[in-house]
């Protein structure tokens, strides 16, 4: 079993990239922990230093009590997955997989025996005698999670591992590392650039923007109570629609629409002291009709694009403010019809403007 801890890390390259700024992150025993953030924002960084491919500029990495935090890679237990597989091309599977091994002179019936158990589980056991080039992206994938495997890693960290492949074949890759870490038991730090992917593998997600992490939570946490304007906007697809607003008594009125705020809400904006925020709806929130009701706002469509399961349509306000709508199925509209829509109170969130962090939703 191993806890991974990150205490008050910090990463700063030469001359001043301030990647890492002060973070603090305690992974689970076996637990899927996904990080996540856009391309740049320092989630190799941060693996690379649970890996001790990178050390820290200050801070401290424990592995269950002990202080890793210099530790050389080798000593850690890890094993750990890229987006490239770099296999030896001129090795079959089988010498691809045991190369480690036999670095590490490990004997011969051992090697065969690990090399065997772990083609089994990746459903390889056929493909043992190929060279990697006459195996396809998703089966050289599988080897190379099986050359991790096969070293019993106590710790098994993924970079990035399904970005060269198809959209097909990393749903079918996504669930099978999922069904493989059920298997495995072990603790397990996955980097993606894609919130699908950490929404769908994830036990929790650590989401990294700006040197600190946004939130850290269970994929329901992070989507249905998103800290902050950067969660809100990253998690989610379409992204959020967000409105700048000010509050009036007991509604928000942005641009020239007005939203009506349920008594519990007024309340607490209220008590924050300033007037202006901003008012949040995910597009499969809102409710899109051809017919008026007492709560909705008339809209112009401005494009709607039929994608089989959902329908995204894109509208405008009279006064030109615009957002997305996402209904499910077919929803049977042109560019330039009208439509009403509504915001239900249950589904919105609303962000102080100057912190942009999420009032009504602490978690
Ligand atoms: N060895 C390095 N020297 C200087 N800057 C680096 C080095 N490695 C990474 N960086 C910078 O640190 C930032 C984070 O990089 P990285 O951790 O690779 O991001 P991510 O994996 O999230 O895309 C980037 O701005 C990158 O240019
Ligand atoms: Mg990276």
């Amino acid at each position: 079993m191993v806890i991974i801890r990150l205490e008050n890390v910090n990463k700063v390259f030469q001359p001043d990239v301030h990647v890492l700024n002060d973070i603090n992150l305690e992974i689970k025993d076996k637990e899927f922990m996904v990080l996540v953030g856009p391309s740049g924002c320092g989630k190799s960084t941060c693996l690379n230093i649970i890996a001790g491919l990178e050390y820290v500029t200050n801070g401290k990495v424990f592995f269950d009590d002990a202080d890793v935090t210099y530790l050389p890679p080798k000593e850690r237990k890890i094993a750990m997955v890229f987006q490239s597989y770099a296999l030896y091309p001129h090795m079959n599977v089988r010498d691809n997989m045991g190369f480690a091994l036999k670095l590490a002179k490990v004997n011969k019936n051992e090697i065969n025996k690990r090399v065997n158990a772990a083609a089994k589980l990746l459903e390889i056991s056929n493909l043992l005698d190929r060279k990697p080039g006459e195996l396809s992206g998703g089966q050289r994938q599988r080897v190379a999670l099986g050359r991790s495997i096969v070293r019993n890693p106590t710790v098994f960290l993924f970079d990035e591992p399904l970005s060269n492949l198809d959209a097909k074949l990393r749903i079918q890759m996504r669930g099978e590392i999922i069904k493989l870490q059920r298997t495995l038991q072990i603790t397990q730090v996955y980097v993606t650039h894609d919130q699908v992917e950490a929404m769908s593998m994830a036990d929790r997600i650590a989401i990294l923007f700006n040197g600190k992490f946004q939130q850290i939570g269970t994929p329901s946490d992070v989507y249905n109570k998103p800290a902050n304007m950067f969660v809100a906007g990253f998690i989610g697809s379409p992204t959020m629609n967000f409105f700048n607003s000010k509050l009036d008594s007991n509604k928000l009125i942005f641009g020239r629409q007005e939203y009506a705020l349920p008594l519990n809400i007024i309340e607490i904006l209220r008590n924050k002291k300033v007037n202006e925020f901003i008012l949040g709806i995910r597009p499969e929130h809102i409710n899109i009709s051809p017919v008026p009701n007492d709560q909705s706002y008339e809209v112009e469509l401005t494009v709607v694009e039929f994608l089989g399961a959902e329908t995204i349509i894109t509208y405008e306000f009279a006064d030109g403010i615009s957002g997305m709508v996402s209904a499910s199925g077919f929803y049977d509209a042109k560019m330039g019809d009208k439509a009403y829509i509504s915001f239900p109170s249950e589904k919105i969130h609303i962000f102080d403007k100057e912190t942009e962090i999420n009032i009504i939703h602490k978690s």
